[in-house]
């Protein structure tokens, strides 16, 4: 399966009664792998969990550790390609490697590729002092 239907496979996943809005997020590891996130909510609204983030926090609670991320793919039932909330973009600024490949989609097929630094200029990180 390509990074797009694995993304898709996340998606499905997703746990969305309020919100009726499924994200999915599929981790590429280097050995092969792919983690899947999606987004769970909660009767009390904040405390639901992105899908981006769900993936990531999976991945580490799965042994993996930051070099071993080569790629994220993000996708939902969006007009445009989907665009990772202010704190998943932080999340992923600590966790993914700078030079991994994300990949930002919808079911109509738009595709961005970028980065985390274009996501997140200046971010914020271990190196703050
Ligand atoms: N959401 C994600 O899971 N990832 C994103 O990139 C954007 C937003 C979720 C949070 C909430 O469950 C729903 O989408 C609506 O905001």
């Amino acid at each position: 399966m390509n990074k797009i239907e694995e993304a898709k496979k996340a998606m499905e996943k997703a746990y969305v009664p309020y919100s009726k809005f499924k994200v999915g997020a599929a981790i590429e590891m280097t050995d092969g792998t792919f983690i899947h996130g999606a987004n769970i909510e909660n009767a009390s609204y904040p405390l639901g969990n992105c899908a981006e983030r769900s993936a990531l926090f999976s991945a580490y609670s799965q042994g993996y550790k930051k070099e071993d991320i080569k790629s994220i793919t993000i996708i939902a039932n969006s007009d445009k390609a989907i665009s990772p909330c202010g704190a998943c973009r932080q999340v992923m600024y600590e966790l993914i490697p700078k030079n991994t490949k994300i990949t930002l989609t919808n079911l109509e097929g738009d595709i961005k590729e970028t980065t985390i630094d274009e996501l997140l200029p200046y971010g914020f990180d271990l190196d703050h002092d």
